[in-house]
């Protein structure tokens, strides 16, 4: 897509804009310089994965072309990378014709059945050899985009076949999907393009860790999570998702007059490189082109063998005639073309007898039903044990005990059961009964109306104890190793371990004498306790296990208190007015610092030489400012203004415009005036001089 020339050209020009102030902005002419350059750098990173900024110099850039547009609304265009941010919500999807049916392809599962069609292809074909383009079978949504005069015009899903639903605003979400393209460099006017939209592995399980820490149930799997979000009415909230989107068929095109076709269309492998050069993400890399089906064979058991190193899920792979003339002259059937085939790998599902519910008290005390099925094994791990989520899961889903149920897993995602095969029912099978009384300490259950967990109140009961302890040692939270699960569970049967507080409290001399605790491993469970007791104090907060509260909320907690009681003081519009911090995350933080058994349970760890006072900034790999807000006031001794703010955004801190309580440190000059005055009277704002900023900066 750009040669080493246009890059290098892109890099000079992205580094002279990056050095305009407010003193040289960037003008109104650069405009288009500055787009040019912001689609360079989505292009290094969302479809080569490389980049040649830093996420905030690309932001910076951003910035300042909304500004430009702004103040200059005649230069917006619609391709403009601004175009990509949401408006509000969508109201709904109309429908959307496609201008091709979208049609299905024929499944195989063995090499006996490829060879089958190949037999059959070159039969029609009569060829003795046929060229193939083999890649791999996306597992997602599949979508239809359509450009007119290089312009994305349109963006749908694939409904049922014939129109699917109009989600532009949704697409342009996806930022390794181009809002222009230069097909009119191919001679074509208008093309409708296919591809499927994938949420990486990562990404998917990033995002259920999101949902459980808000205690939601989380998404079965990548395929759902994408289908789903492409229909989400919430554009912004799609574009936090980090869905990516593979372009792999040309299904319609018009051709301006009097131009040549071009060499690239006449293949399938040409057109995935024309996609390719023209700023799409195409399986270009991934196919493969071959002569025969023994070598495509072989392709595909490749593929299979490396399934579960990719970072997206896969299904199969897809094998197509590589010729578009000879796909015309094959044809299709009613329901697929004969063309092509997908080759599916072996199944990651398996059927199983669900037996029992069994049901899971959290640390905040939800209740997860769990299913007990009997044990199968699904790609090589058996399953044996599978989260419900909620009641309305099993209602929606009508489970019943005896059910045989079809269980999937795919790569590394958690097992989930699909549905109950209700066709072999034989009357036996009994309603599930979700329980009206906590299974551990019997107090009711409730459940808010507007959520779909039912929730045990009793903040004593030894369920969410235990499971309290568990999460204050995880790794993410103390990080206190050699405690583990079993240990703290056998602790507290023990009567060893009744509290958090009882970490720091534990009787090694009786622990001493129990089999299966030799010295060794008793001096390394007291060093990692001893040292947790200087973690700094965003774990702390986050280990607490305050409903709502997980890392990043933890950070932001800690970066607005000198001293962890302070939060006592916070009234729900204080906290409320942090960043990311709503009305339902503010209300859970009030009600625990407004908790007397916790306020002790605090003073406790602090008397066992836990650390509640904050420490200065935690230094975090991205910049020693990462994470923190800034604002200037007054002349500084030493620097430019314009380069104290350069010094905070190239450190990877924020600017604020104002003294609020989601500023961090006011650094202040001579001079300085109302903004010193009112940041002293809020206690969580520091006042530091540009000597202390300096020192931060470089420590
Ligand atoms: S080609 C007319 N190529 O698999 C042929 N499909 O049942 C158009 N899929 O609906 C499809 N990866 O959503 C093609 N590399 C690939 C694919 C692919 C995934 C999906 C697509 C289609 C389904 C086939």
């Amino acid at each position: 897509m750009y040669s080493p020339d246009q890059t290098k050209k892109l890099q000079q020009l992205t580094e002279s804009l990056l050095k305009k102030d407010e003193k040289h902005p960037i003008t109104s002419g650069e405009v288009e310089q500055l787009r040019d350059v912001l689609r360079f750098h989505e292009h290094r990173y969302y479809i080569l994965n490389d980049p040649l900024v830093a996420d905030q110099e690309y932001d910076k850039l951003f910035k300042s072309l909304e500004k430009l547009e702004q103040l200059h609304p005649n230069l917006i265009t619609a391709d403009s990378p601004t175009q990509r941010v949401s408006k509000g919500l969508t109201k709904d999807f109309p429908p959307a014709p496609h201008l091709v049916p979208m049609l299905s392809l024929e499944n195989s599962y063995n090499e006996e059945d490829l060879r089958d069609w190949d037999r059959r292809v070159r039969e029609l074909a009569k060829l003795d050899n046929i060229e193939y383009c083999v890649e791999p079978k996306f597992d997602g949504a599949s979508i239809s985009l359509i450009y007119d005069n290089d312009l994305l015009q349109r963006g749908a899903t694939r409904g049922n076949g014939v129109a699917g639903d109009d989600i532009t605003t949704n697409i342009k979400q996806i930022r390794s999907v181009p809002l222009s393209a230069k097909f009119s460099d191919y001679g074509i006017q208008q093309i409708e393009i296919r591809g499927e939209v994938l949420i990486n592995k990562d990404n998917f399980n990033k995002y259920n860790k999101h949902l459980v820490e808000q205690n939601l149930p989380p998404l079965a799997n990548p395929r759902n999570a994408a289908a789903g979000t492409l229909r989400i009415k919430d554009s912004g909230e799609v574009g936090k998702r980090n869905l990516e989107a593979f372009l792999y068929h040309v299904s319609y095109y018009t051709i301006t007059p009097k131009h040549t076709l071009s060499d690239e269309l006449q293949t399938h492998s040409g057109c995935l490189k024309m996609l390719w050069d023209l700023g799409f993400r195409s399986p270009m890399k991934e196919k493969k082109v071959l002569k025969g089906i023994e070598g495509v064979i072989e392709y595909c058991r490749e593929y299979e063998a490396k399934r579960d190193d990719l970072p997206y899920e896969i299904d199969g792979m897809v094998i197509k005639v590589n010729n578009i003339d000879m796909q015309d002259q094959l044809g299709m059937t009613t329901h697929h073309p004969r063309w092509a085939i997908a080759f599916k790998f072996k199944a990651r599902q398996a059927t199983s007898k669900l037996r029992n519910v069994e049901y899971q008290v959290g640390r905040t005390g939800s209740i997860t039903p769990v299913a007990k099925i009997d044990p199968v094994a699904i790609g090589g791990v058996t399953v044996s044990s599978i989260s419900l989520h909620n009641e309305d899961v099993i209602r929606e889903k009508d489970f019943m005990l005896g059910d045989t149920v079809l269980v999937e897993r795919a790569g590394d995602v958690i097992p989930y059961i699909v549905k109950p095969l209700t066709e072999l029912r034989t009357g036996s099978e009994k309603k599930i009964e979700f329980p009206t009384n906590c299974p551990v300490c019997g107090d009711p259950l409730v459940k808010p109306v507007d959520e779909a967990v039912w929730r045990c109140n009793n903040i004593n009961c030894e369920a969410q104890v235990l499971e309290r302890i568990i999460h204050f040692t995880s790794k993410d939270a103390m990080d206190i190793r050699g405690l583990g699960d079993a240990n703290i569970r056998k602790f507290y049967e023990l009567k060893f371990l009744r509290d958090v507080p009882g970490i720091y409290e534990l009787p090694f001399d009786q622990i001493r004498t129990r089999e299966g605790f030799g010295e060794k491993s008793i001096t390394n469970l007291q060093s990692a306790i001893e040292a947790s007791k200087s973690q700094p104090l965003h774990r702390l907060i986050y280990a607490l296990g305050i409903r709502h509260v997980g890392e990043t909320t933890g950070k932001t907690l800690a970066h607005a208190v000198k001293y962890l009681p302070d939060l006592a003081n916070f009234s729900m519009e204080d906290l409320q007015a942090l960043e990311d911090i709503g009305p339902k995350v503010a209300g859970s933080v009030y009600q625990f610092f407004h908790n007397w058994d916790n306020l002790e349970m605090l003073k406790k760890l602090e008397s066992l030489g836990l650390q509640l006072k904050n420490e200065g900034p935690e230094l975090t790999a991205e910049g020693n400012l990462s994470g923190l807000t800034f604002l200037f006031t007054g002349t500084m001794p030493t620097l430019k203004r314009s380069e104290a703010e350069a010094m905070v955004e190239s450190n990877g801190g924020k600017l604020v415009g104002s003294v609020s309580a989601k500023l961090n440190y006011l650094v202040v000059g001579e001079d300085a005036g109302s903004k010193l005055e009112k940041a002293k009277k809020l206690p969580s704002v520091k006042i530091i001089t540009e000597a202390e900023f300096l020192q931060m900066v470089n420590r």
